[in-house]
Order: structure tokens, then C-alpha cells, then sequence
């Protein structure tokens, strides 16, 4: 089950990888994509952890709307309106077709 769903993820990421989509590439590395949105996400969701947390998720719009609702619980300074234009970009792009986010590389142990 386990090995099925992960020969999926893989499949699904070398589709991604050859049809040399740059812009799925660019999501893979962590990067954000330009958007009037994205300095309102960088100023707001980021004051408490770091970007990966957004950016290695694979949410529905509707998640994604929880989500951002559970932070401002938390203390997110945003408005309904910010709110919304934050919820819309982070729906448009970290999709759950997305394909899985790339692990983190740990460094080489020394010898
Ligand atoms: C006030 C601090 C704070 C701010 C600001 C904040 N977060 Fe979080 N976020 C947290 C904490 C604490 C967790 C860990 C919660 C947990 O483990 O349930 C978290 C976890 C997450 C997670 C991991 C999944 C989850 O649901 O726990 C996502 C995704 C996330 N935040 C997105 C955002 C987004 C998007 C914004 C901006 C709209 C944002 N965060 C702003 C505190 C914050």
C-alpha cells in the first residue's frame, strides 16, 4: 500500500519533471510564485514558522481556508479580506496535484 502510493507520488512527480513545467519545478524547490498575494503571505504567515510549512503542504481549497482560519485563531494579523486573497493564492498553487514536495537533503555525515 504504502510502496503503491509511493510509486504513484514518483510517477506523478516525473510526469512533472517531463513535461518541464518551470513554474512546478520552481514549486518543488520551495519557491512562492509572484502575485499580489505573496507579500501579504510573506508578511503575515510567516512571523511564526517558515515558509516549508505552506509550501510542503498538498491542500483543497476548503483546506486551505481552514487553514488560514486556525491561524488567525492563533494570532495571524489578518483581515477577512486579506484573509481571502491569502486563502486564493495559496489554493491556486500548493494543490493536491502538486507533486509531493522534494525531501530535505540532510547534509553528508563527516567521516
Ligand atoms: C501566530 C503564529 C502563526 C502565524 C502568524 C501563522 N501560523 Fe501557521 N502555524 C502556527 C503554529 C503554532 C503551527 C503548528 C500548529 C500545529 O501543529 O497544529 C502552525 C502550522 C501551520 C501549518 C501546518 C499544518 C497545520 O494545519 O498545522 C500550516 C500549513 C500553516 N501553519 C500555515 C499558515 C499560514 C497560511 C499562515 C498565514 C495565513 C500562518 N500559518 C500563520 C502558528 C502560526
Amino acid at each position: 500500500m504504502i510502496r503503491a502510493l509511493f510509486a504513484a507520488a514518483l510517477a506523478a512527480f516525473a510526469v512533472a519533471v517531463a513535461a518541464g513545467n518551470s513554474e512546478t519545478e520552481a514549486l518543488l524547490e520551495g519557491k512562492m510564485p509572484d502575485d499580489p498575494a505573496k507579500p501579504l503571505v510573506q508578511g503575515k504567515c510567516l512571523l511564526c514558522h517558515s515558509a516549508d510549512y505552506l509550501t510542503q503542504q498538498r491542500l483543497t481549497a476548503a483546506q486551505w481556508e481552514k487553514t488560514v482560519d486556525k491561524m488567525r485563531k492563533f494570532g495571524t494579523p489578518a483581515n477577512d479580506e486579506e484573509a481571502k486573497l491569502m486563502t486564493a493564492y495559496l489554493a491556486r498553487y500548493w494543490t493536491q496535484d502538486l507533486p509531493p514536495p522534494r525531501p530535505v537533503r540532510a547534509p553528508a555525515p563527516r567521516k
